[in-house]
């Protein structure tokens, strides 16, 4: 099928699910129980509006940021999912390549179908490539697949906490798909009787403790981030525990249902524990306190008693992001940058590398639009102050 009738990242779903195995939709779409969170993942974005501002000289607008110090053309990474292959032959290569060209970040999941070595021979020279990690009660096998990430010279381990057992995913229980097992290493064979994912999940350890975090940190160097934080408790306990960031991510609705969303707890963290945001983002949504302090003044600068944190902390969102304007209302929160999930896997399911490179291509557009017409020129001109947020 051809991309050009492709004009936003809902038509890659559509036209996904017309071109997908009764498996392949299955494993991708589904969520945990009755797939309230994945809902809410996205209609959450519904309760933050802008406050544009305008006659800014936005000519000259760029998306373009850092992500743990790598550039990236959007403040939007691909969130490490698994499979890829049930979607198009090439699998992850697809998400490698489209990455590489349009200069994204890809998170590699520990459950990708094709191998690491595989991802990084599609891999362009000095192209950032993170990896995600899920802890085999064999820690042995574990360290295995830590020593190969390092090896590879992949950028970054984002740690996957949101998982100690398998979400109740029942469009896939209902097919008990057969499927090939993952090629990373990070897991055994076993047979196949329950479904994708709950055949997955066999060798994931559910005794993972903060104490692990000092476990990998023995093994690597990287960046190591923690996924799947749902509270700003356990945000601040991964602080302490020593991660470099964090994801605010219910994965996708496909773990434990009516959770709170991603930008939910990036709200509590605004409110609970503020001083983990980068010191320009601590001030309140809606109406500047630059203006309440001195309502001369309209360039909001930074918040007067606002000290930084003693060493970078990264705070990603991830869980319904499908358009521009979600994506800039998570940056004007305090997020540093988001993941998208399923929009990748569709987007190489429709046109592989191409498709994802035209996926890429949508975001970077309405991420531009949005930012222009709310009177943004550069990612770090986003503020809390050019959002409301209804309670
Ligand atoms: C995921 N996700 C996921 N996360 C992870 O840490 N390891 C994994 O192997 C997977 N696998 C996976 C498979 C599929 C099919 C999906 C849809 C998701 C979760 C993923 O990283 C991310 O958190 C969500 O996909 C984000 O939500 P959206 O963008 O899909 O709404």
């Amino acid at each position: 099928k051809g991309l050009g009738g492709i004009v936003n990242m809902r038509d890659f779903e559509k036209t996904a699910k017309e071109m997908l195995s009764a498996v392949g939709w299955a494993y991708y779409s589904s969520a945990g129980d009755d797939e309230i969170t994945k809902i809410a993942n996205n209609t959450d974005y519904q309760k933050v509006t802008f406050r544009p501002r305008i006659l800014r000289q936005v000519a000259k607008a760029d998306a373009a940021t850092e992500i743990l110090g790598h550039k990236s053309t959007i403040p939007v990474m691909i969130s490490p999912a698994a499979m890829a292959k049930l979607g198009h032959p090439l699998g992850e290569v697809n998400l490698t390549r489209g990455a590489g060209t349009t200069g994204i970040i890809q998170c590699i999941s520990s459950f990708a179908s094709c191998s690491l070595e595989e991802i990084c021979a599609a891999r362009s020279p000095s192209q950032p490539l993170f990896f995600q990690l899920y802890v085999n009660s064999k820690r042995d096998l574990a360290a295995e697949v830590i020593k190969k990430v390092n090896k590879l010279k992949l950028d970054a381990i984002l740690l996957t906490v949101d998982a100690a057992v398998g979400g109740k995913r029942e469009r896939d229980l209902r097919l008990k798909g057969s499927f090939e097992p993952p090629s990373t290493g990070a897991y055994e064979k076993h047979e196949d009787t329950k479904g994708v994912s709950e055949a997955m999940f066999a060798g994931v350890d559910p005794d993972l403790h903060w104490d692990d975090i000092k476990w990998i940190r023995t093994q690597t160097d990287l960046p190591l981030l923690v996924k799947g934080i749902q509270t700003v408790e356990d945000a601040v306990l991964a602080y302490k525990n020593g991660a470099d960031g964090i994801v605010l991510s219910n994965h996708g609705g496909r773990q434990l249902d009516t959770t709170s969303t991603g930008l939910h707890t990036l709200l509590e963290i605004r409110k609970h524990a503020p001083y983990l945001l980068r010191p320009e983002y601590r001030g309140q949504t809606g109406v500047s306190q630059a203006l309440l302090d001195n309502p001369e003044n309209l360039t909001p600068p930074d918040l007067k008693d606002a000290k930084p944190l003693d060493r970078k902390f990264e705070i990603w969102v991830d869980g319904g992001i499908w358009r521009g304007t979600d994506v800039v209302k998570a940056l004007c929160l305090g997020a540093n940058a988001v993941g998208v999930g399923r929009g990748f896997l569709y987007a190489q399911t429709v046109g592989g590398d191409k498709g994802v490179e035209h996926a890429v291509g949508i975001l970077q557009s309405e991420i531009l639009l949005v930012m222009r017409l709310l009177g943004a020129n550069k990612v770090e001109d986003l503020r809390p102050s050019m959002v409301n947020v209804k309670e």
